[in-house]
């Protein structure tokens, strides 16, 4: 059995412990950093990146389908579109490949120790790792766990045979005939909405009365009426509640009572995911929880001495970028710097189409604050450079305090939006208020006008509308 020592271990190479370690290395804190697959987590590997380029291809796909169909006014005209999803999803394995391989180079960069395997907690200070070559074991002065999600399974549909989890949705083939999707959250749309658009017929079952229940329905509504021009049946209130007999039908249970039977090649199960908090030992550990999650303060320290933990593990929003912060903040903490947890802002993207963007506090939330606020919303109908792009679909909404204007949240929905993150962040986290955006020249003709009119309308003065 070997045996190493180092300053700083973390567990688990997702978006949190890699950029932990890397942070940690650059900084000239001697780290090991643990990872039984390949580094770069769910995001990079089954998750984020994957998935992204599956929705591109299928983005290009839907249009040149549309072109094809004569149903684009931009007087473009073809015939008889493909796809071979084989050469996508081998398009798709070479940019994660592209990834990782870059994680892997960054380790080396920084002087991060790298082992392979399962680890093991023993104790707070030891971990066993099930290495190829036999058993490791690595003791640290200080440990991050960033062991991350999974996939939750439903006991009535698990994992196997035509039920799959958005893992297997990602490595397939062929795009299957009948596609059925439950759960209309992030994942069981995103990736819907691209089997649509590459042909599948979908149907998608939501428990809820309404999908995205995350987003306030003025933000979702323009995602229910996409669904429903790609032909994709939504069936809120409704309940999975297994495979039929021959597993070519799945059984759900509609809001009024009644079981039908959904015919399905294919049925992908997206009802969220679950902290990975088994298999690794942590009941070697005194650990306080917070319901599922581990329990951290603004420092991501749990509550025993020296282990600190970070990304899904501990708690929503279940977000690479969340988990990026916490790590890099982690490495910082432990080379001595003064950190804690200030952000205001964590933005969700929500890649359908249109997409849905997030910061801050709904108009909803605010109120539900006990904040008398100003909102205003400006859509991309009355704006020029949407209506070039044909994306006249969505809106930005800003809401602000009424008493002195600072910038509580914004939201849009529409083609594009996403890259908006950043700037509607950084808004939040400098403490705009209204007038700072309204003062801001936005260049023209671009999309983010509607972000300085939805501002300059909360204030009373939009100019194009
Ligand atoms: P989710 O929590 O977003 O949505 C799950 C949905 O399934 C909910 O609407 C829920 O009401 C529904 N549901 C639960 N049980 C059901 C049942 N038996 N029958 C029908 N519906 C049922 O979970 P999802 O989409 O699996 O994503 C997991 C996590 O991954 C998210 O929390 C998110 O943080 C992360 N993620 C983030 C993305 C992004 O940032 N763009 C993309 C994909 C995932």
């Amino acid at each position: 059995m070997k045996e190493i020592s180092c300053k700083l271990l973390v567990v688990g190479a997702g978006p949190g412990g890699y950029v932990c370690a890397i942070r940690a290395g650059q900084l000239g804190i001697d780290t090991v950093i643990v990872e039984r697959d390949r580094p770069g987590g769910t995001c990079l590997t089954v998750g984020c990146i994957p998935s992204k380029a599956l929705i591109h291809a299928a983005d290009e796909f839907g249009k040149v389908v549309r072109m094809s169909a004569g149903k684009t006014p931009l007087g473009i005209s073809l015939a008889d579109p493909k796809i071979d999803l084989k050469r996508t999803v081998a398009w798709k394995d070479n940019i994660v490949g592209r990834l990782t391989n870059g994680v892997t180079s960054l380790f080396k960069k920084a002087g991060v120790k790298t082992v392979y395997g399962w680890a093991t907690f023993r104790d707070g200070k030891t971990i066993e790792v099930a290495t190829e070559t036999g058993l490791q074991v690595i003791r640290a002065e200080t440990v991050v766990i960033a062991t991350g999600s999974a996939p939750v399974e439903l006991p009535s549909l698990p994992f196997g045979g035509p039920v799959i989890s958005s893992t297997d949705a990602l490595a397939l083939q062929d795009v299957p005939g009948r596609l059925v999707v439950i759960g209309a959250g992030y994942i069981g749309l995103e990736l819907g909405t691209a089997f649509a658009k590459l042909g599948a017929k979908v149907t998608v079952v939501e428990a809820l009365p309404r999908i995205l229940p995350l987003y306030d329905a003025e933000l979702t509504r323009p995602v229910a009426k996409r669904l429903a021009g790609l032909g994709v049946e939504v069936l809120t209130g409704a309940k999975a509640v297994g495979l039929g007999p021959k597993m070519e039908v799945v059984r759900v249970e509609t809001a009024d009572g009644k079981e039908v039977a959904l015919p399905a090649d294919k049925v992908l199960v997206t009802v969220g995911r679950k902290p990975l908090t088994e298999g690794w030992g942590i009941e070697e550990l005194v650990l306080d929880m917070s319901g599922k999650f581990i329990r951290i303060d603004e420092q991501c320290r749990t509550s025993m001495r020296g282990v600190f933990a970070i990304g899904d593990v501990t708690g929503e929003p279940m977000l690479a970028h969340r988990a990026m912060a916490q790590g890099e903040m982690v490495a910082e903490i432990v080379a001595g710097h003064q950190r804690s947890w200030d952000k205001r802002s964590i933005p969700a993207v929500c890649f359908t189409d249109p997409e849905v963007v997030s910061a801050g506090l709904s108009p909803e939330q605010a109120r539900a604050l006990g904040r008398e606020v100003l909102t205003a919303l400006f859509p991309f109908q009355a704006n020029g450079r949407a209506m070039t792009m044909l994306a006249e679909e969505g809106f930005i909404r800003v809401t602000a305090r009424a008493d002195n204007h600072l910038v509580l949240g914004i939201q849009a929905v529409g083609q594009g939006v996403s890259e908006f993150s950043a700037a509607f962040s950084l808004a939040i986290e400098m403490g705009a208020r209204l007038e700072d955006i309204a003062g801001t020249i936005h260049a023209h003709p671009t999309q983010s006008e509607a972000f300085h009119e939805a501002a300059m309308r909360a204030l009373g003065h939009a100019v194009h509308i």
